[in-house]
């Protein structure tokens, strides 16, 4: 299969290394497409000769000249549907980055080209495909704590990775959706699939706690400037981010920052910020069950906590990452650890042995390469398979009900959002 990939930044460069690697006994990558010529020419260096290289505005002329089957949108959130759509009406297939887009008009607009093409759409949940996770929803299909009628889920971001959504394209509501919809679509998915079910309603609140004017004060960090380069306080800023301390940052997007000023350093405190940084939802399932739902960007850890009340016991995941003790430090790796644990009414608990995984995200990122580039070679496994344009919608849904409750303070149905029907083709 003749693969082309749009959005040349960070992400792209592990789907370049699969089809570069492992995958291209199978698959050619026969070209890239990017709005800034520096970051592109950096992939096609690092893709090797015989790739094409595109700007942006000349994504149909690469779609017609180089004729890939399926194309890898993997730009910032808020352009994802418009190359969907454009791939989609040329007949290719897509492999689209999380989340599928961030606006109800756009989920729209997909679903109604997924309808009229032959083409199809796999969005990249790789958090499904951490064994430790799907582990988690074999146990909950085989019935292990019978019908799931509660779930309480806490997803931990701790303040290195937290603090990276707010320096970049991600702070402003309208590229990213916020983190309810750029963030959770991961978390909501991961729901949808561990239930096997879909969200009916949502209601919940948000705010912006720590990445704020008043916690750049606290630190006595008041005298900020917009960004880190040339920052009076970035000396005192534990938070502070050096581009050009790191290689790959360094050419990726400080050498690239003057062709569209693009700047991956933005000051975390910035009033101009859009996004919240704290979230609760509660969430209705068509199954009955019903989830609480909480995200913190600020966190003194990585991980997540979650529990499963079931009408014959209760399922247990909790998962602690790095210890981001504060600022840029991080502690060693001593506190990390996993444990699920079930506990079935009338037997004692018991800890389920998790697999040994490799890998990025948990072991994720390999596993869901292997079911988007070679699926044939995976375990057939119906319930692993890629997840599709539903799956995508159903998310994002989620996340934009949260984002209108969080605005009206009102419980938000995702009939308001999305119809079933429109998946009956796709
Ligand atoms: N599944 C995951 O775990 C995971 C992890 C990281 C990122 N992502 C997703 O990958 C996508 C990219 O994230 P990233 O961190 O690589 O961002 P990035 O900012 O590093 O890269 C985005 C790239 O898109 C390019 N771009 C901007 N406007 C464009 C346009 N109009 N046409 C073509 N290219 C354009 C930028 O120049 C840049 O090279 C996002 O949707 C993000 O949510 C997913």
């Amino acid at each position: 299969m003749r693969y082309a990939i749009v959005g040349c930044g960070s992400r792209h460069e592990m789907f370049v290394r699969a089809l570069t690697g492992p995958f291209a006994d199978r698959h050619q990558l026969v070209a890239l497409c990017d709005s800034n010529p520096v970051r592109l020419n950096m992939s096609r260096r690092n893709a090797g000769g015989g790739v094409g290289a595109y700007p942006a505005q000349d994504f149909a002329r690469m779609l017609g000249e180089t004729t890939p089957d399926v194309v890898i949108v993997a730009t910032p959130d808020h352009l994802h549907a418009t190359y969907v759509i454009a791939a989609l009406d040329a007949g290719c297939d897509v492999i689209c980055e999380k989340p599928l887009t961030v606006d109800a008009a756009s989920l729209r607009a997909i679903t109604l080209a997924q309808a009229r093409s032959r083409g199809t759409v796999k969005v990249t949940f790789n958090y499904r495909y951490a064994p430790a996770r799907s582990q988690i929803r074999d146990l909950l299909a085989d019935g292990a704590i019978g019908q799931v009628v509660a779930v309480n889920f806490r997803w931990q971001l701790d303040r290195i990775h937290g603090a990276d959504y707010f320096r970049r394209w991600h702070r402003q509501m309208e590229n990213s959706g916020g983190l309810q919809v750029h963030k959770c679509t991961h978390h909501f998915d991961l729901l949808n699939w561990w239930l096997d079910s879909a969200p009916q309603s949502v209601a919940g609140s948000g705010q912006r706690a720590f990445y704020t004017p008043q916690t750049a004060e606290r630190y006595g960090l008041a005298q900020h400037g917009k960004r880190c380069t040339g920052c009076a306080v970035k000396l005192d800023c534990p938070f502070a981010l050096d581009l050009g301390a790191d290689a790959r940052l360094d050419a990726m997007y400080r050498a690239a920052e003057g062709a569209d000023g693009y700047h991956r350093d933005l000051c975390i405190f910035d009033p101009e910020i859009t996004i919240e940084d704290t979230l609760q939802a509660h969430i209705r399932y068509a199954s009955g069950a019903v989830a609480n739902y909480t995200l913190s960007a600020y966190a003194p850890q990585e991980g997540l906590q979650v529990t499963f009340i079931g009408t014959e016991g209760e399922l247990h995941h909790q998962h602690t990452e790095l210890h981001g003790i504060f600022g840029g430090t991080r502690s060693a790796h001593e506190h990390e650890h996993m444990s699920t644990v079930l506990h079935r009414s009338g037997h004692a608990p018991r800890n389920i042995p998790i697999p040994e995984t490799q890998g990025d995200h948990g072991g994720a990122d390999p596993v869901m390469l292997g079911y988007l580039l070679a699926p044939d070679s995976m375990p057939d496994l119906p319930h692993m398979a890629a997840p599709d344009t539903r799956a995508g919608c159903l998310s994002v849904a989620t996340g934009l009900a949260l984002v209108q409750s969080i605005s009206t303070g009102q419980t938000v149905a995702i009939s308001d959002i999305l119809q079933p029907d429109w998946f009956a083709m796709g």
